[in-house]
C-alpha cells in the first residue's frame, strides 16, 4: 500500500508555483492575484477560506480576503461580483459556500464572469470540462487527476466508482475520469443514495472516490484487493481530546481499508491540500486564459 500523499504533493506545486511568480515578477508580468469572498462565519467556511488566502501568500500570490456580514442582501453579493468582474486587478476570485439561505448559490454562480471563475462552478466552465475545452476545472476533481498523474497511476480502462454526485465533486469527478485523455479513460459509475446494490457495485472497482461526507461509510468488505481510493470526506466530529475539540474524519474507514489497497489518500493530507493548490494552479491559469 502506498499513502497518496497530498501534503507533500501540494508542496511540491506549491514551490512550483513560487517559481512561476518569480519567473513573471523577472518577464516584468503582472502576479497573480485571488480574491476570496465570504459571507458570515461558518466555521468551516472561515477555516477553508484562511488557508486559500495563507496559500496565496506563501507562494507570491496577492490576495484579498472580502468578508460580509451574513446580512448582506443578494442584490449587494451581485454588485460585488459585478465589481470584481469588471475589476483589472482581479485575476480570479471565489464566492465561498455555502451562502445564508436568503441568497440564491446558483444566481451568484451564474454571476461570475466564466473568464475568472477559478472554482470553475460556472455553467460554461462545467460544459468547457464535458467537452474537453478549454476553462477552469472544479478545484477538489482537479485535485485529485493531478494526485493520479503525480504518482503515474494507470487510469484507462479501469472501472472507477464515484460515490456521491454533488455538483462540486461526484459529477464533476465521473465526467472527467470518463473523457479520453489520461487521467480518465477509465469505465466510471457514479452511485448516488438511490443506488440499490452499492456494496457489490463498489466491490468490482478498481478506482474508489468516495465524496459523500459519511465518516467510516467505506467499509473494508467494499473493497477489492489492490483497489485506488480517493476519499474526499472532510467531516469535523466532536473530540474533547482535540485542542481544537475537534478532529477531522473521511469516509473511509482507513484503518482496515488501507492494507487492502494499493494507493489510498490519508485524511487529512490527502485530497484536501490538493484543492486548494488547484485554485492557485487555476488562477495563475487565469492570468495565461486571459492572455496577461
Ligand atoms: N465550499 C466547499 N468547497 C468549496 C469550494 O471549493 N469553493 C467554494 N467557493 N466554496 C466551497
Amino acid at each position: 500500500m502506498q499513502l497518496l500523499d497530498g501534503k507533500s504533493t501540494s508542496k511540491a506545486i506549491k514551490e512550483e508555483l513560487s517559481q512561476a511568480v518569480e519567473q513573471r515578477k523577472k518577464d516584468g508580468k503582472k502576479i497573480p492575484h485571488l480574491v476570496a469572498v465570504l459571507v458570515g462565519n461558518d466555521g468551516g467556511s472561515l477555516t477553508y477560506v484562511g488557508s486559500k488566502v495563507k496559500t496565496c501568500q506563501k507562494i507570491g500570490f496577492e490576495s484579498t480576503l472580502i468578508h460580509k456580514e451574513d446580512t448582506i442582501s443578494e442584490k449587494e453579493l451581485l454588485d460585488l461580483v459585478n465589481e470584481l468582474n469588471n475589476d483589472e486587478n482581479v485575476d480570479g476570485f471565489i464566492v465561498q459556500l455555502p451562502l445564508p439561505k436568503h441568497i440564491d448559490e446558483k444566481k451568484v454562480t451564474l454571476a461570475i464572469d466564466p473568464k475568472k471563475d477559478v472554482d470553475g462552478f460556472h455553467p460554461m466552465n462545467l460544459g468547457n470540462m464535458v467537452l474537453d475545452l478549454p476553462g477552469f476545472l472544479p478545484a477538489t476533481p482537479a485535485g485529485m487527476l493531478e494526485l493520479f498523474k503525480r504518482y503515474e497511476i494507470e487510469t484507462s480502462g479501469k472501472h472507477c466508482v464515484v460515490i456521491g454526485r454533488s455538483h462540486i465533486v461526484g459529477a464533476p469527478m465521473s465526467i472527467m475520469m470518463g473523457r479520453n485523455s489520461y487521467p480518465g479513460n477509465s469505465t466510471v459509475t457514479l452511485t448516488h443514495s438511490r443506488t440499490k446494490n452499492l456494496k457489490e457495485i463498489v466491490l468490482q472497482a478498481d478506482i474508489i472516490i468516495s465524496a459523500i461526507g459519511k465518516p467510516g461509510f467505506l467499509t473494508a468488505d467494499m473493497v477489492k484487493e489492490g483497489a485506488v481510493v480517493m476519499d474526499v470526506g472532510i467531516t469535523r466530529i466532536e473530540d474533547e481530546t482535540k485542542k481544537k475539540g475537534y478532529r477531522i474524519s473521511g469516509d473511509v474507514d482507513f484503518e482496515n481499508v488501507a492494507p487492502k489497497c494499493s494507493y489510498i489518500t490519508p485524511v487529512p493530507g490527502g485530497v484536501g491540500p490538493m484543492t486548494i493548490v488547484s485554485l492557485m494552479m487555476n488562477t495563475l491559469k487565469a492570468m495565461e486564459l486571459n492572455g496577461k
